[in-house]
């Protein structure tokens, strides 16, 4: 069956993502990460990666409207969560346990989708795949992401979603980070060289040409 997106898909994305820009707008001031407008990069990104391994314009706007809830589910923690501080209440990198637990967002928002759309999202192609990549963006080939899938459960739209979340996400300045690690040749190497094995290899080398050319890149460093 195709993926055919429809009105309620889309009146529902768009309230979930309206609720997300509420929850960005309830934490500390001068956070740097807005999930709101890192899940627009993020669908932006998949559409523009979509077109550039020969989807059509259709598919590639499903891809974009399956992608942009894809972190849902983090508005099912406390918003205290999110914005890690040492314990002289200097922001920092959050302790591995931590990154963990907050990786759930990924199984709450599934949890989300499925209170409201009940029994179609077994059956309706578009939601199925809106699942597959709210379930799964953070897992990796080499079995080593959250729920530890192998690469042969990872679809071809996940490991997609898996590079451009991921590239955003690197791409944000964070108060652990230097300028230097985010530029997109350092996200690139990250993805490529440090982090190898964790992505689909194929559909990095066609994310290459899209992160490390401005007019083609939508995944805008900073403007979170
Ligand atoms: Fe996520
Ligand atoms: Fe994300």
């Amino acid at each position: 069956m195709p993926v055919v997106l429809k009105d309620h898909h889309k009146k529902f994305i768009e309230r979930m993502i309206t609720d997300l820009e509420g929850y960005d707008n309830k934490r500390p001031k001068g956070h740097v990460y807005r999930f709101h407008k890192h899940s627009q990069r993020v669908a932006e990104g998949m559409k523009n990666l979509a077109i550039a391994m020969g989807h059509d314009e259709t598919m590639a706007d499903a891809l974009y409207w399956a992608t942009l809830p894809h972190d849902i589910g983090k508005m099912d923690f406390p918003v205290e969560i999110w914005d890690y501080k040492d314990a002289n209440g200097v922001p920092t990198k959050p302790p591995k346990e931590l990154k963990h637990k907050r990786r759930a967002h990924t199984t709450r928002g599934v949890e989300m989708v499925r209170a409201y759309f009940g029994e179609d999202c077994d059956s309706d192609p578009f939601l199925k795949l809106m699942i597959d990549i709210m379930q799964n963006h953070h897992e990796t080939l080499d079995g080593k992401g959250y729920l530890g899938k192998t690469a042969d459960q990872l679809s071809q739209e996940v490991r997609m979603a898996c590079i451009v979340d991921a590239a955003d996400g690197w791409s944000i300045i964070r108060p652990h980070k230097d300028v230097s690690e985010v530029t997109p040749k350092a996200v690139y190497h990250k993805m490529s060289v440090t982090n190898v094995g964790q992505f689909d290899t194929d559909i990095l080398s066609v994310f290459k040409e899209i992160i490390l050319c401005p007019s083609k890149r939508s995944l805008s460093l900073q403007s979170s």
